[in-house]
């Protein structure tokens, strides 16, 4: 029995509307099977360069329901990412980060439920019209990639409005009173990735889990200097939002420059390498300064999450009689 009921709770007998984000370098298989263990369907993230036989791995690991988040520049390089999904027929596929188009039907014809990550009403548009399932709409104030147009409350408003799909919200939902407000407004639930980065079951170091703790809400900020300085292949209409260092301060509006100089290329390597936290790349959203810092197991934050369901009763108490 759901302690919420939306179409993500029915279609995927979960206790609470809520999606483990398939974040890469956090969520692997065991992550999504403790994610569903507790109530939520769990997310496995694929990284751009990850093998077939890795995703392959990962989904004999998880449990139930869960996901498998594919970033679609990757594919054209790394077929077999693709391949492996599909032969590992998860419950859902995250189709983002480029046309899903060419991928859906596939999917489809193995079952496997597709949505798509976006951040504006116009790209939720184009994944309708490319047959995904359901649309995740992804305000720039999330973690990781996306982009950074509209905010998660104004996209979700409108998305709901265009689209005759499911909608589930992304971006800055970390709490109990967040998946509250997203699912009053008419979301079928969150899709939830820093708040779950801390967590004992993710894969992100100690040293990067210590920052996450430290940073409060304005500690993050969206770029593609770390894209440009790792040169992972994400296309520029792409960027991420990560925790702000001295990296970031020192290039961020440099970018140009940065790209066509090769020693602050191999000083970055070499001090990422070494961990140096001025200049780690840690993926964040701003609900990083909701974080408490304690390396905690996915089911007390899913508990606490699920404190929505009371503070949605009080809301709806609110709600006077029709005269
Ligand atoms: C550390 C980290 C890694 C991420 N990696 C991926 C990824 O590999 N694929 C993907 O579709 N989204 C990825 N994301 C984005 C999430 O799917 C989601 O959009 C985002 O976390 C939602 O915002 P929030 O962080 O405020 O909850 C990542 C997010 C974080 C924080």
């Amino acid at each position: 029995m759901a302690l919420i009921n939306t179409w993500l709770t029915d279609r995927f007998d979960l206790a609470l509307p809520v999606v483990a984000a398939t974040m890469a370098g956090v969520a692997d298989g065991r992550f999504a099977a403790a994610a569903t263990r507790a109530g939520i369907l769990g997310g496995i993230g694929v990284g751009g360069a990850a093998s077939g036989g890795w995703i392959t791995e990962q989904a004999a690991v998880a449990e139930g329901p869960y996901a498998i988040g594919l970033q679609l520049w990757g594919l054209a390089d790394h077929p077999d990412q693709f391949e492996a999904t599909l032969a590992a027929r998860p419950t859902m596929v995250s189709l983002s980060f480029g046309d899903p188009t060419p991928y859906v039907e596939q999917c489809h014809q193995a079952g496997i439920v597709v949505v798509s990550q976006v951040g504006t009403t116009t790209a939720a548009r184009a994944a309708v019209d490319a047959g995904v399932d359901a649309i995740v709409a992804r305000g720039g104030e999330g973690g990781g990639h996306g982009v950074d147009q509209v905010a998660t409350l104004p996209l979700l408003q409108s998305v709901l409005e265009v689209v005759d799909v499911p909608v589930i919200a992304a971006g800055g939902i970390a709490t109990a009173r967040g998946l509250a407000a997203v699912l009053a407004a008419g979301a079928a639930g969150a899709w939830i990735g820093t708040a779950f980065t801390t967590c004992v079951e993710s894969t992100l170091p100690d040293d990067a889990v210590a920052l996450l703790a430290a940073a409060g809400e304005d500690r993050t900020a969206f770029g593609k200097v770390f894209d440009i300085a790792q040169r992972t292949g994400w296309p520029t209409e792409f960027g991420g939002r990560a925790l702000i260092n001295s990296f970031t301060e020192r290039w961020t509006g440099q970018e140009d420059r940065l790209a066509a100089d090769a020693s602050a290329l191999d000083r970055f390597a070499a001090a990422r390498d070494a961990r140096d936290p001025e200049v780690l790349p840690v993926w964040a959203g701003q609900g990083a300064g909701l974080l408490d810092g304690r390396r905690r197991p996915i089911s007390d934050i899913v508990d606490e999450l699920g404190e929505a369901a009371g503070l949605l009763r009080s809301a709806a108490e609110q709600v006077g009689q029709e005269p």
